[in-house]
């Protein structure tokens, strides 16, 4: 299959598109090594959608051991050449309550010891890419669009901070990175940004609140449970489908 394709990649708590109709299901294996499951294709909208679980289908794969390469390489081989990032988020700054969904249009990088560039083997070209709006900007306008004409609620900016993992921040951590200027933090949003536009792919993220950061919101000593998470991604992502649909 080699039409152009939107591609969604799921994070947390999104392990499959429910929407798409006649899906054919495909196993990839890259120059990377194989992605982290199948990729469903199918219609949704009347467009052709290709959809894959950063984590496995069964969230078998922790953040900091995703082959982000290969999702991205498996996803442009069948065609892709957009990208939408469903990313699952703490909250930081007032904005970015749970359940908010948002289109941040910048990011920082706090991972390390992964694999983050496709100029590694030797004898590939060095690339210096142009990574000054992490996220391509049409994209986001298409976006942003698509969620204005279905009515979904959907912040408009932010600045993502992505972290290691897998484990939660301190509130020392999450204070710093406010102090940095983040807005959202995540496990996932790089080197997923940065490998995607060194493959030449259009990228976007739409994260998904899924509760306040760690000290961030109105009850400083709250406790982040997975059963928390889990509900509201649920909650927030109800609307996702029908962007997904006007994209
Ligand atoms: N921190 C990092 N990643 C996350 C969080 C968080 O609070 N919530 C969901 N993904």
């Amino acid at each position: 299959m080699t039409s152009p394709l939107l591609a969604v990649i799921g994070g947390t708590g999104l392990y499959a598109l429910g929407e798409l109709q006649d899906i054919e299901s495909h196993q990839p294996v890259t120059k990377y090594g194989a992605p982290s499951g199948p990729v469903r294709i199918g219609t949704l909208g009347g467009h052709r959608v290709a959809f894959l679980a950063r984590h496995g289908e069964g969230h078998s794969v922790p953040p900091h051991q995703v082959n982000y390469r290969a999702n991205l390489a498996a996803l442009r081989a069948l065609g892709a050449t957009r990208v939408l990032a469903l990313n699952t988020v703490g909250g930081i700054t007032e904005r970015f309550g749970p359940r908010v969904l948002a289109c941040p249009e910048q990011l920082i990088d706090y991972t390390w010891g992964r694999v983050s560039t496709i100029c590694e083997e030797p004898g590939t070209d060095v690339l210096h890419v142009d990574f000054g709006d992490p996220y391509t900007p049409a994209l986001r306008a298409a976006v942003l669009s698509a969620a204005r004409r279905r009515g979904i609620a959907l912040v408009d900016g932010g600045c993502y901070g992505a972290t290691q993992g897998p484990r939660l921040e301190t509130k020392a951590e999450i204070a710093r990175m406010r102090r940095d200027g983040c807005d959202l933090v995540g496990m996932t949003g790089m080197p997923e940004a940065g490998l995607a536009r060194e493959m030449g792919l259009e990228y976007a993220c739409l994260a998904i609140v899924a509760n306040w950061a760690a000290g961030a919101g109105p009850d400083v000593d709250e406790v982040i449970t997975l059963d928390d998470v889990l509900a509201n991604v649920a909650a927030a992502s109800s609307g996702i489908p029908a962007l997904v649909a006007g994209l």
